[in-house]
């Protein structure tokens, strides 16, 4: 049986909350085979493969959502774990409560179903983490009507059916409303804290500040800065536009000057981040494992910092004409 890299990491407290995780995390968007998200299909013995790699190797800490592939992602990782007679010791799995896909119904009668669907397919009778996730698809009042999202999964914490509840999603200043709430235990912002788009830093600020658990998610700006830019000229899902495209070209060039890959230098931007607990990178093929680890720990000349900061050109939200 072949594995992954077996280099140790180390292990950081998860906020306040108790639970301890890698400072890297595996992600399972593309996992969940979302064509129109990340341009192309994943198959299922691939994705199986994947996961099976993930808990033989070095990172404790798996990131899904309902939403991914609508339940696609988890169903695939329940397989795994179904195998493995359910989560192993020392691993944390977190999962996001979602709307529904067809409606965008985000009542706290669908966090119920979104919930209990993901109990199912991953065959769990309870939760590590749950994230409120993308609540900018509906308004703040909605989520936090009587009854509602918020509430909702608040009680689902007070059961124990969820530990701990995080926020997740996309525009900065609506995840600074929401943690201001002070009843979130962990936050992810993405593609957002990148060589490319820094704009998640207020946001990073101030969940340390507070003690959260604050997870950087899409260090690659969904692929960009793993496969490069003319491999894969896509940021934050969708075609990147050229500005973008020619920071990360700038971004390759002073990385391969100095012997580094853009890669290293993309995920090590957010890991040596010490505001940030960590960072979850989206994968789906069996060797990312060992790769995911040799390119957190590649050794990079601290003169490389100070050149890249000069590349993070795009200073807009890089989702805004997605909403
Ligand atoms: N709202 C939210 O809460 C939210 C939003 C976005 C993301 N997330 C989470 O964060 C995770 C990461 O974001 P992401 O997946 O969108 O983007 P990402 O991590 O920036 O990039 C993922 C892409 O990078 C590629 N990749 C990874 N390692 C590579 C390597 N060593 N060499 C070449 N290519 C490599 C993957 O390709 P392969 O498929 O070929 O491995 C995949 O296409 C997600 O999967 C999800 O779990 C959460």
């Amino acid at each position: 049986m072949s594995t992954a890299n077996t280099r140790t990491l180390e292990r950081r407290p998860f906020g306040r909350t108790g639970l301890e995780v890698t400072p890297v995390c595996m992600g399972c968007a593309p996992l969940g085979d979302m064509e129109g998200t990340f341009a192309y299909k994943v198959p299922e013995d691939r994705a199986l493969e994947t996961v099976r790699m993930f808990f033989r190797g070095p990172i404790n800490f798996i990131d899904t959502a309902a939403a991914y592939g609508d339940g696609e992602s988890e169903r695939r990782i329940g397989a795994v774990l179904r195998e493995l007679g359910g989560l192993p010791e020392g691993y944390v799995l977190a999962t996001k409560a979602d709307r529904d896909p067809a409606t965008g119904d985000f009542s706290g009668e669908q966090m119920k179903r979104s919930v209990e669907r993901s109990l199912r397919l991953l065959g769990l009778d309870s939760f590590q983490v749950v994230y409120l996730h993308d609540p900018e698809h509906t308004t703040w009042e909605d989520i936090n009507s009587r009854g509602g999202a918020l509430e909702t999964l608040l009680s689902y914490r007070e059961q124990g059916v969820i530990q701990h509840l995080g926020i997740a999603g996309g525009p900065i200043d609506l995840l600074i409303r929401y943690i201001e709430l002070d009843v979130f235990e962990a936050v992810i912002t993405h593609n957002r804290y990148t060589l490319l788009n820094r704009i998640a830093s207020p946001l990073l600020d101030l969940a340390s500040m507070k003690g959260l658990a604050v997870v950087n998610a899409a260090p690659y700006g969904s692929g960009i800065l793993a496969k490069g830019p003319d491999a894969y000229p896509r940021y934050a899902y969708q075609q990147a536009p050229e500005d973008v495209l020619e920071a990360a070209r700038r971004a390759d060039e002073i990385c391969s000057r100095h012997g580094v890959p853009l890669a290293a230098a993309a995920l090590q931007f957010s890991v040596r981040d010490p505001r940030i607990t960590s960072t979850i990178v989206g994968m789906t093929r069996p060797e990312r494992i060992a790769q995911t680890v040799e390119l957190a720990t590649y050794p990079i000349p601290e003169e490389v910092w100070p050149e890249l900061d000069g590349v993070a050109v795009q200073r807009t939200d890089p989702e805004a004409n997605r909403w």
